[in-house]
């Protein structure tokens, strides 16, 4: 057996090729340093945002994820009024005249949330 290797084998083409892709590799790390940050129209706005964070933190163990479903425990929950959220969420009470999705009262009241209403209330009736 012999283990002989030519030599010169490769060609001084391929190290023409290899610069050539290192530039080229460079070029395109440079594009991607340019800015990124879009600032589109279509971004929902921070209390939007925050106030999906707060539900999708405290209220997804009963209601699903998505406020438009029903979930494991609680109704769907899009569209929620400010004060139907407020007094449901803070007092564990309905709005005067208000007819409940459902009779039971499984939910608690979360009277720590006194002030992301106003954030949950624009997360349930955005188009999150
Ligand atoms: C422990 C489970 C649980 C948690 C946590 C929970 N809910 Fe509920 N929720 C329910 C259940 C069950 C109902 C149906 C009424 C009942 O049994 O209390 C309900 C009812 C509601 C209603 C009234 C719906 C209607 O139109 O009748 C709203 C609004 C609501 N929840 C919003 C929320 C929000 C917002 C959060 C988070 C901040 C939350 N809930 C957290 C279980 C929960």
């Amino acid at each position: 057996m012999t283990f002989e290797r030519g030599r010169g084998v490769i060609p001084s083409s391929f190290f023409i090729f290899a610069g050539l892709i290192s530039v080229v590799g460079l070029i395109s790390c440079n594009k991607k340093a340019g800015p990124s940050s879009s600032t589109g129209a279509s971004e929902p706005s921070a209390l939007v945002k925050r106030g999906r964070s707060v539900y999708q933190t405290q209220c997804i163990a009963c209601h699903n994820s998505n406020p438009r479903k029903v979930g494991a425990l609680g109704p769907d929950v899009y569209g929620s009024s400010r004060e139907l959220l407020e007094a449901r969420i803070l007092r564990g009470e309905y709005p005067p005249g208000y007819k409940p999705k459902r009779e039971t009262h499984v939910m608690g009241r979360l009277p720590h949330l006194k002030s992301e209403i106003d954030a949950i209330h624009a997360y349930l009736n955005s188009n999150e």
